[in-house]
């Protein structure tokens, strides 16, 4: 093997270990990775569990808003929402089908909602305006139906 094959070798090992190390760094000691397993539900029985029996938007604060949804299929309960600029909105999400996307054009939200699985996002709407909301997973024939809106006044 030629020298600077042997170079570029070690090199490439080099940027490989420096790269896992930095996203291992990332994910574990900051705790950027993605949530997973954090709060798990019974899919079947979702109208029945709290806070779910109740979805809907609810003032929890000076601005600050609590958005309990569901996704079935091809939709989002409660749909349309509706709230001040400037608020601080926690979306509190499950499915009860099949695992559904929950994306906020314009946001940096774009999240996995799966049957068993509680997901939970934060979100500050500064600017005001009609934001698209769109399923983004595959979820059956009525996919591309599958979208709402939050509107920012
Ligand atoms: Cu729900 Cu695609």
């Amino acid at each position: 093997m030629s020298k600077s094959e042997m170079i570029w070798l070690a090199l490439s090992f080099g940027m490989l270990m420096a790269f896992m190390l930095a996203t291992g760094y990332q994910t574990f000691a900051l705790e950027m990775g993605p949530p997973s397993h954090g709060e798990t539900i019974d899919p079947q029985k979702v109208d029945e569990t709290a806070p779910f029996d109740q979805p809907g938007i609810k003032k929890i604060g000076e601005n600050e808003y609590e958005v309990v949804m569901t996704m079935q299929i091809f939709s989002f309960n409660p749909s349309d929402i509706e709230i001040p600029a400037g608020a601080t909105v926690h979306f509190i999400l499950t499915s009860k089908d099949v695992t559904h996307g929950f994306q906020v054009a314009g946001t940096n939200i774009n999240a996995m909602v799966m049957p068993g699985h509680i997901q939970k996002i934060t979100q500050t709407f500064d600017r005001p305006g009609e934001y698209l909301v769109l399923c983004n997973e595959y979820c059956g024939a009525g996919h591309q139906l599958m979208s709402t809106t939050i509107n920012v006044k």
